[in-house]
């Protein structure tokens, strides 16, 4: 749907673009409020008294709204726009976990995490002896039942991603948010491929903490967002500082920061880059999420129909409903894969995709994976499956 709306899929030579989880296209809307700031109204935000200055002070923090419509969260205060989402979940592990756990205390994680949801966390384990605990997958995916047995009296945090970015399962969050309010554990959630894909309620899935970035969701690179309950953010401490976040400071060492949630942005921030986030939430709001969800699953529905049809393809994820493949040739290199579809101009993601503990439980490396956004079509699909048919020619041009 709406191909018209992206100029990348309407150069003379044709791109079949796989690899939304990676990154996603841009609609012209977005590209254009984004070209306006730099070339209409240039200033920096909450700083100038003129009105180049005043206005984008009203458009910057009108994307906080906006923000608060796509999650339905409380507060505009608890909106903070940052790099992305591996900056937000920095910021959740090192501003606000490293002063509220200790020594013991158990975070859970599991192993089809993104490196940005693993790495931090070892971090953290390393300086303070928290534990991290792997909560046993089952047929690559979390269920409820092995989210309360690994439970302790010890566990402080489960910190899972909402949407996987390998396998795309989608994890049962309105019932984990519900188990860890009983049992005063932070949950905190990257919401990288779901916020994206489908609707996110922070509330109803009482999510403590979310991370979500805005290039996987028709918007520019280096903006995210990180939510986080009001009085959580209060506590938080700004692991950068500087200009933007200080109300005073003085030469004997004195600081007050502001308020929230100017106290967790310290610099100029990336203003055109917020400004075409809020341009593509209006965009895909208009759609409607669950609308790209269903027709994401419909998508990946007709692919699967026919992949598993090609006798040496094997498909890692084809019962899950949503719009992500995790595929490999049999005996064939995702990577070499991945450059012979490159050949006929069909972009996919492959490698570990980050998610580099995830071959423990899948058993395998390396996969190439699809995945899909609102404007893929069925006969870009049908082009994929001619070309992967064809595996004789695999050996001719990469081989
Ligand atoms: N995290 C992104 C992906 O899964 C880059 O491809």
């Amino acid at each position: 749907m709406n191909r018209e709306d992206f100029p990348i899929l309407n150069q003379e030579q044709e791109l079949i673009y796989f690899d939304n989880g990676a990154t996603t296209l841009k609609p012209t809307v977005v590209v254009d409020s984004i070209v306006d700031y730099y070339t209409k109204y240039t200033a920096n935000a909450h700083r100038g008294d003129y009105d180049n200055s005043l206005k984008v002070d009203i458009l910057y923090e009108e994307v906080r709204e906006k923000v608060q419509k796509l999650i339905h969260n409380q507060s505009k205060k608890e909106i903070v726009f940052t790099s992305g989402a591996t900056a937000s979940l920095n910021m959740i592990v090192f501003g606000f976990m490293k002063y509220q756990l200790n020594v013991g205390d158990e975070v859970l994680i599991t192993k089809s995490e993104h490196a940005s949801n693993v790495l931090p966390w070892i971090a953290l384990a390393k300086e303070l002896g928290v534990i991290i605990r792997y909560i046993p997958l089952e047929d690559h995916k979390v269920t409820v039942k092995n989210v309360e047995k690994m439970i302790t009296p010890n566990t402080k945090v489960i910190s899972i991603a909402h949407v996987t970015n390998v396998l795309g399962d989608e994890r049962p969050i309105d019932e984990i948010g519900k188990i860890c309010k009983e049992n005063g554990i932070y949950f905190v959630v990257d919401g990288s491929q779901s916020v994206p894909h489908v609707p996110v309620n922070v509330e109803k899935s009482n999510i403590d903490f979310l991370a979500f970035s805005a290039h996987k969701m028709l918007g520019p690179t280096g903006v995210g967002v990180l939510y986080g309950k009001e009085e959580l953010l209060e506590r938080l401490e700004p692991i950068s500082l500087g200009g933007g976040m200080n109300a005073t400071f003085d030469s004997e060492g004195g600081i007050e920061y502001k308020e929230l949630p100017s106290r967790l942005e310290a610099g100029t921030p990336n203003i055109a880059g917020v400004i075409g986030l809020g341009k593509a939430i209006d965009y895909l709001l208009e759609i409607g999420l669950e609308k790209i969800h269903a027709y994401e699953v419909e998508l990946k529905r007709y692919a699967v129909k026919q992949l598993e049809q090609i006798p040496n393809i094997v498909l890692y994820n084809k019962d899950l409903a949503n719009g992500m493949i995790a595929f490999n040739i049999d005996r064939v290199f995702s990577q070499d894969t991945a450059v012979y579809l490159n050949h006929y101009h069909i972009c996919v993601r492959a490698g570990n995709h980050c998610a580099k503990i995830l071959k423990e439980d899948l058993q395998v490396r390396n996969t190439c994976r699809i995945s899909f956004y609102l404007y893929n079509t069925k006969e870009e699909i049908d082009e994929l499956v001619r070309v992967l048919k064809d595996s004789e020619n695999i050996f001719k041009i990469v081989l």
